[in-house]
C-alpha cells in the first residue's frame, strides 16, 4: 500500500490509510517538535496545555481559523457552495473549531488503539488529550446527538505530510450522512418492512451482522446514485467513475470512489453502511444509514484546473481576482500565475463632463500599452462631486511571467498610459 502511495502520489493526501501499517517516519523528530511550545499552545484563542504528545506546530497552527471554504472568492467556497445546494435537504452542521478529543476523532469512530492513525507522525496531536481533526467523521457523533437523520459537515482537517505541489498539512472534507428506519419510504418501496434480520447473526463481506441483506443493498444503491449525481453536479461534467471496495473501522461494507482524470483513476471519497455499534452508542438501535467524506481540494483542482494545492492560501491578487463574482455554476479555468512580485501603481484623474466613456475603454488602453506586463487592472474609486464631475482611480498590477520587474520600467509604461489619456480624453490628473 505505501508503495502505491508513493507511485500514485496524485491526491494521495486525502487518502486516510486505514488499511496501511506502516512505519512511524517521524518518530525520532516528535521529541524536537514539541520544544515549539514553551509551556502552552494557544488554537483560536484557546489554552492548551503542552506535553509530550504535543507535535503541532506555529505553522499549521497559523492555518487555523483561516476558514477558506467560508471566503467568496476562493474556489472551495464554490465547492462548499455546490455541495450546500445539492445537499439542501440535508442539515448543515458547521463547527469552526478543528480541535477535538480523541474520542470524537477516534474511539466514537471504533478506531482502535493501535491503529497507525492514531501515531503521533499521522496525525497533529495538540496535547494527548487533543488533536487537529484528521477528518470531518469526528463530527458524525457530534451531529448525532442532535437526531438529525442527513446531514453535511464541511471543515478544515488536519493530516502530517510533507508540503509539496499535492500535499499540504491541511486541507478540507464533506462528511455526509442519512439515516434510515424501517419507516423511511425508500425502504417501504423497494418493499423492506425490516432493516434486521434476526436469523442472519454473521458478517459477511457484504452485510454486518443482524442486517437484512436486502436493506443494505437498497441502502447502499440509493448512497451510490445520491454520490453519483452529487459528482456530477459539482464537477459539471460527467467524468468517469468506479466504486471500489475499501476499509474503515466505522463503516461496512466500504467503498471508494474514484474518477477518471488525465489518464488516470483519482480516488476522490471514502464511504460506506455505518456500523451499527457505531449507531447504537449514538443512541440509535432502530436505524440504518450511509456514510462519505470527500476532499474538496482534490475536485477544486480537476474542476478549476489548478496545479498547486499551495495557491489556495495564497492571498495574492493575481489568483483571487480570477475568482471574483462568480458562482458555484460557472466554469472557469485557472490561467498560473506568476512567482515573480507584483507592483502597482494607481492612477485617479477627472473626466470632463462630455465624454462619453465606460470602463472597458481605460482597460483596453492599459492593455495596449502594457500588453502582458500587466497583469489586472481594477477600479479602485469612483465618486461624482456636487458640480457633477466624476473622479476615478484605478489599480495597474504589473507582473511579468518570466523575470521579475522593477519599479522603473513599470513606472515608464505607467506614464504613458497617463500620458495617453490626458491626451485623448482631456482628463485631469489628480
Ligand atoms: N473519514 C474517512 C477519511 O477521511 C472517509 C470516510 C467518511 C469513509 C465516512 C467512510 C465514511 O478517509
Amino acid at each position: 500500500m505505501w508503495t502505491k502511495l508513493k507511485t500514485n502520489i496524485l491526491f494521495n493526501k486525502f487518502k486516510y490509510v486505514f488499511k496501511s501499517v506502516r512505519k512511524c517516519r517521524f518518530s525520532t523528530k516528535t521529541k524536537e517538535i514539541s520544544f515549539l511550545f514553551k509551556e502552552s499552545v494557544n488554537i483560536l484563542d484557546k489554552k492548551y496545555v503542552v506535553d509530550e504528545w504535543t507535535n503541532v506546530t506555529p505553522k499549521v497552527v497559523s492555518f487555523v481559523g483561516r476558514n477558506l471554504y467560508l471566503k467568496n472568492g476562493n474556489p472551495l467556497y464554490f465547492l462548499s457552495q455546490g455541495i450546500k445546494n445539492f445537499f439542501k435537504d440535508y442539515d448543515h452542521f458547521v463547527f469552526n473549531d478543528p480541535v477535538v478529543d480523541l474520542k470524537a476523532n477516534f474511539d466514537s469512530l471504533l478506531i482502535p488503539e493501535d491503529h497507525v492513525s492514531r501515531q503521533k507522525s499521522d496525525t497533529y496531536y495538540v496535547n494527548k488529550d487533543y488533536v487537529l481533526r484528521s477528518h470531518t467523521s469526528a463530527h458524525q457523533n457530534h451531529c448525532l446527538e442532535t437526531k438529525s437523520m442527513a446531514f453535511i459537515c464541511i471543515a478544515d482537517v488536519y493530516r502530517r505530510d510533507e508540503i509539496d505541489r499535492k500535499h499540504h498539512s491541511v486541507f478540507h472534507q464533506c462528511e455526509g450522512f442519512k439515516l434510515y428506519d424501517n419507516k423511511s419510504p425508500q425502504l417501504i418501496q423497494s418493499g423492506i418492512s425490516n432493516i434486521f434480520d434476526n436469523h442472519s447473526t454473521l458478517k459477511t463481506d457484504t452485510k454486518q451482522e443482524n442486517h437484512s441483506q436486502e436493506a443494505v443493498r437498497a441502502i447502499e444503491s440509493e448512497m451510490k446514485t445520491t454520490i453519483e449525481s452529487f459528482i456530477r453536479y459539482l464537477m459539471a461534467e460527467d467524468l468517469p467513475m468506479r466504486w471500489v471496495s475499501a476499509y474503515f473501522p466505522f463503516t461496512h461494507p466500504s467503498w471508494e470512489l474514484e474518477i477518471y482524470y488525465n489518464n488516470e483513476w483519482i480516488e476522490i471519497l471514502g464511504s460506506g453502511i455505518v456500523e451499527h455499534k457505531l449507531l447504537s452508542n449514538a443512541g440509535y438501535t432502530d436505524k440504518i444509514g450511509w456514510a462519505f467524506g470527500i476532499g474538496l481540494e482534490r475536485l477544486a483542482m480537476i474542476r478549476y484546473q489548478i496545479p498547486d494545492i499551495r495557491i489556495f492560501w495564497t492571498n495574492d491578487t493575481g489568483f483571487l481576482c480570477q475568482f471574483e463574482n462568480i458562482t458555484h455554476l460557472d466554469k472557469i479555468v485557472y490561467k498560473p500565475i506568476s512567482s515573480h512580485p507584483q507592483i502597482y501603481f494607481d492612477l485617479s484623474f477627472w473626466l470632463p463632463q462630455d465624454i462619453f466613456w465606460c470602463h472597458n475603454d481605460f482597460y483596453d488602453v492599459v492593455r495596449n500599452i502594457g500588453g502582458d506586463l500587466v497583469e489586472q487592472v481594477k477600479v479602485i474609486d469612483e465618486y461624482t462631486n456636487k458640480k457633477g464631475n466624476t473622479s476615478n482611480t484605478f489599480r495597474i498590477i504589473y507582473r511579468s511571467h518570466e523575470r521579475m520587474l522593477t519599479k522603473d520600467e513599470c513606472n515608464v509604461l505607467h506614464k504613458k498610459i497617463e500620458q495617453y489619456v490626458t491626451d485623448n480624453w482631456k482628463v485631469i490628473i489628480r
